[in-house]
C-alpha cells in the first residue's frame, strides 16, 4: 500500500473522501528532513513546486522556512484543507490539478518536492515533467513514510488477523527490525528508475527513523486514510478495522511503530 508501479486512477483520488481525517491522522515530516533537503537543493530565490501537496503535511514544514511554494493538488477537498492550513503563509500558492495538467510557464523551480505522491503521477511522463519544471541544478526530493511494527508478537497477531480477512499490504505488515539503514527495501522505490532516466545526477537516498505510538483509535483513523483501505467495500473495511482494533486491545490498546521517512534526492543536469 505504498508506491505502486502502475498508477491506479481510482485509487489516487480517494483521499478527499477523508480529507479532515487525513489531516488529523497522517504523520508530518521531521525538521531535520526539511533542513537537509533545503541544504541539498539550495534553491536560493527560486520557488519550490510541490506535487500532490494533500492537506499540507510537508507544505507547512517547508513554508515555515520562508520558501515560496506552488502546491499542486488535484483533489478539491484536499486542496480546501490545504488552503485553510496555509492561509498564514502568503508565499504558498495552491493550484488545483494534477502534475500532468500543470504548466510551469516560463518559471523554473529550485526544488520539486513530492511527499507520498510521486507514485500517483503518470510513470511514463513524471521524469519529463520534473526535468522540465526544474532549473539546471534544481533538486528533486521524493519522500515516503514506510512504517513497521516493533513488537514481534503484536506483528504476528495483526498478520494473523489480516490473513483471515485476505488483507495484504497494511503498514503493520512490515517488521520494524527488518528496515535497513538506507531506503530501497520496498517495491516502487524510484532510485533505479531515476538513474535510468539519465537526466538527474548526484542521487542520494536517505532514511530517517522515529518511534511513533498510536492509540487504537488514532491508528484506525490513520488506516482509514490509506488508499488500500479506502478502496475496500465499506462492510469489509469496517470488519477489517474492527478486527485490527480487537487485536490491538489485547496488546495494550496501542501500537508502537518505527516510522521511516525515506527520501530520494537528485539534481537536474
Ligand atoms: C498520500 S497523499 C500525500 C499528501 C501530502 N503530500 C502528504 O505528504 O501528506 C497523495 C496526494 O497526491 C495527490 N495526487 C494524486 N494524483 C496526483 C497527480 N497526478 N498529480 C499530483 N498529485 C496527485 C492526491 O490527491 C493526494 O492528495
Amino acid at each position: 500500500m505504498t508506491a505502486d508501479d502502475q498508477v491506479d486512477m481510482a485509487r489516487s483520488q480517494v483521499f478527499g473522501e477523508v480529507a479532515e481525517a487525513y489531516d488529523a491522522a497522517r504523520p508530518g515530516y521531521a525538521d531535520q528532513l526539511v533542513t537537509d533537503v533545503l541544504a541539498y537543493a539550495a534553491p536560493g530565490g527560486r520557488p519550490v513546486v510541490e506535487v500532490g501537496a494533500g492537506t499540507g503535511k510537508a507544505t507547512l514544514a517547508f513554508a515555515a522556512r520562508g520558501v515560496r511554494m506552488v502546491c499542486l493538488e488535484p483533489d478539491e477537498r484536499m486542496a480546501a484543507v490545504l488552503r485553510r492550513n496555509t492561509a498564514g503563509h502568503p508565499g504558498v500558492a495552491v493550484r488545483t490539478g494534477g502534475f500532468e495538467d500543470w504548466r510551469p510557464g516560463g518559471r523554473r523551480f529550485g526544488l520539486l518536492l513530492a511527499a507520498t505522491s510521486w507514485h500517483w503521477v503518470d510513470p511514463a511522463r513524471r521524469w519529463d515533467l520534473a526535468h522540465a519544471a526544474l532549473a539546471p541544478g534544481g533538486a528533486l526530493a521524493l519522500v515516503w513514510n514506510p512504517q513497521g511494527v516493533r513488537d514481534p508478537q503484536v506483528h504476528a497477531a495483526l498478520a494473523e488477523s489480516d490473513r483471515r480477512l485476505g488483507i495484504t499490504g497494511a503498514p503493520h505488515a512490515r517488521r520494524a527490525w527488518e528496515f535497513a539503514d538506507v531506503p530501497g527495501d520496498w517495491p516502487g522505490w524510484p532510485e533505479a528508475e531515476c538513474r535510468r532516466d539519465g537526466r538527474f545526477t548526484d542521487l542520494r537516498p536517505v532514511r530517517y527513523r522515529q518511534e511513533v505510538h498510536y492509540d487504537t483509535d488514532r491508528y484506525l483513523t490513520y488506516l482509514s486514510t490509506l488508499s488500500g483501505y479506502r478502496v475496500l467495500p465499506p462492510a469489509l473495511r469496517s470488519e477489517v478495522l474492527a478486527a485490527t482494533a480487537r487485536t490491538l486491545r489485547r496488546y495494550g490498546d496501542a501500537l508502537t511503530m518505527t516510522l521511516c521517512t525515506d527520501v530520494l534526492l537528485a539534481r537536474a543536469r
